[in-house]
């Protein structure tokens, strides 16, 4: 069985050594990512690994189709990068992957944290020597509500680990699930938006929640809220973001995604301008906290990605049962 990995980073070579060993595939790891231009590198291979910044659009998934290629896992647990529907309607198999849900659970309860201490502005003083207590009076989780939206299993991790701050934690998922109910209350859109102090975003990009959290929601939110996005940049209408934040409508807000973020994260940009205008706002406000989409990056995340991809592409070809991802 030959398999062939995209968008390989030095990271996961150690990784891609040992689960290539261990299910005992032929392996070709290419550092770019799988696109139109490089499409025929994958003559000859069974199967491909992709990652989330490799595009797979109609014209790519029929190129894959026609070079005989069988099944897809992606490393990732998002896969709005590919169109998933005509990839079933062409016969191409897709699958995504999971990985250890505390690697973003534990980053979103650090986002939570940090913003509730002022942390973002404490850094800023303390690099300008303002040692002073002025601006960063914080608030204690425990008197806060925590609204989460998406309780799959990162939202779900995240909730058991709030509950021993003993907030309130009410939650929004048109799929309930039961272990939360445990913990937590769900609620509709509308409850948890206005009564929600803390509210975290753990679900997939789709068409339909696309800028989900847009200026009219932004106007309903609990004076003082922070929204902190972990998932998926669109979620979120970035310009009436930096509105709302402007106008302190809202109280902060700790993003590790952005929208137009594939143009610039996971590349180099320290000796070059950058004309990411709405980016450049953001960072300088002492209420937001920006990381470059690596509430993931954790040893047991990316060991997970790779175990999970290439024991899916094993499963398959040796006639096991692979669910493939939900269209
Ligand atoms: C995902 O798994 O969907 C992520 O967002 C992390 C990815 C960039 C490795």
């Amino acid at each position: 069985m030959k398999i062939i990995a995209f968008g390989v980073r030095p990271d996961e070579l150690k990784a891609f050594e040992y689960f290539s060993k261990l299910f005992k595939v032929e392996l070709q790891l290419e550092k770019d990512m799988l696109s139109k231009e490089n499409i025929d590198i994958v003559k000859g291979f069974d199967g491909i690994s992709v990652v989330g910044k490799c595009k797979l659009c109609k014209e790519t998934l029929d190129m894959i189709k026609n070079l005989n290629i069988k099944y897809i896992t992606s490393r990732t647990v998002g896969y709005d990068n590919v169109d998933v529907k005509y990839a079933k309607e062409i016969g191409l198999r897709f699958t995504n992957a999971s990985y250890s849900p505390s690697s973003v659970g534990e980053f979103t309860v650090m986002s939570i944290l940090n913003l509730l201490r002022k942390l973002p502005l404490a850094k800023e003083k303390m690099a300008s020597n303002d040692f002073t207590l002025r601006g960063i009076q914080g608030r204690e989780l425990k008197s806060q509500t925590v609204g989460v939206i998406g309780t799959g299993k990162i939202g779900q991790n995240v909730m058991e680990s709030l509950s021993g701050f003993k907030c309130k934690m009410i939650a929004y998922d048109p799929y309930p699930n039961d272990k939360v109910k445990e913990i937590a209350e769900y609620v509709s859109f509308d409850e948890l938006i206005s009564e929600a102090d803390v509210i975290t975003l753990h679900l997939p990009l789709t068409k339909d929640n696309h800028h989900m959290f847009n200026k009219n929601v932004f106007q309903k939110l609990k004076d003082n809220a922070i929204i902190i996005n972990n998932a998926r940049g669109a979620l979120i209408n970035t310009q009436d973001l930096i509105e709302a934040l402007n106008e302190n409508i809202i109280g902060g807000a700790a993003l590790d995604v952005i929208e137009r973020e594939h143009e610039f994260y996971r590349a180099d940009f320290s000796d070059k301008e950058m004309n990411y205008k709405e980016l450049v706002e953001l960072r300088s406000m002492p209420n937001v906290q920006l990381t470059a989409h690596h509430a993931f990056f954790t040893e047991q995340a990316i060991s997970d990605m790779i175990e999970c991809s290439l024991g899916k592409l094993k499963a398959f070809f040796t006639n096991q049962k692979v669910e493939d991802a939900l269209c």
